[in-house]
């Protein structure tokens, strides 16, 4: 049995952040972690950056999307990012990320969180289906809503 656990991104992890690489054939699907730690930096209050750690090995970057005086009701909580390294997939990590999302939310009182995710062959829709997310019928700039009860 490993451990696993989240870290806020500090001084002393953001290369181990930024060196996280979704496979090849998947980076259409989602933005890099450093692009990612950008938006952060220019919205502190609404992204929740954090690196998912294996028995202190980091293996995956999720973040976290809050912002509740959003007037798109899908944009106001939710899995923002989630990238599972390359060779790392399929042992529980994304699903561990998600989760450490969905219980930040509660936390905060939310009652729903959404994700977003780029449709097509390859792309993380079966995962997301699977933790129990469904699709909501919008599509939103090319990507399908999806929305999970918490
Ligand atoms: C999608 C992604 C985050 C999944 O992470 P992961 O660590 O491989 O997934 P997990 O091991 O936690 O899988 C959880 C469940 O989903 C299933 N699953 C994961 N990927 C799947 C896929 N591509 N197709 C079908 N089922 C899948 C697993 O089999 C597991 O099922 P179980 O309940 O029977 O055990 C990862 O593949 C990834 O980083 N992809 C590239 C980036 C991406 O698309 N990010 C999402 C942007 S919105």
């Amino acid at each position: 049995m490993t451990t696993l656990t989240l870290a806020e991104i500090t001084p002393d992890n953001v290369d181990d952040a930024c060196g996280i690489a979704v496979e090849k054939h998947q980076r259409h699907f989602v933005a890099s972690v450093t692009k990612s730690l950008a938006e952060a930096y220019v919205q502190p209050e609404v992204a929740w950056p954090r690196l998912i750690l294996d028995d202190g090995e980091p293996v995956g970057f999720v973040m976290g999307g809050f912002d509740p005086a959003s007037p798109v009701e899908f944009l106001r909580c939710g899995i923002w990012r989630l990238n599972i390294a390359a060779g790392k997939q399929r042992r529980g990590y994304g699903r561990f990320g998600v989760h450490a999302v969905l219980d930040e939310a509660r936390r905060r009182g939310q009652k729903e969180a959404s994700v977003l995710w780029v449709p097509g062959e390859g792309g993380p829709e079966k995962f997301y289906l699977r933790l129990g997310f469904r699709r909501t019928g919008r599509i939103h700039e090319g990507e399908v809503v999806a929305m999970i009860a918490l």
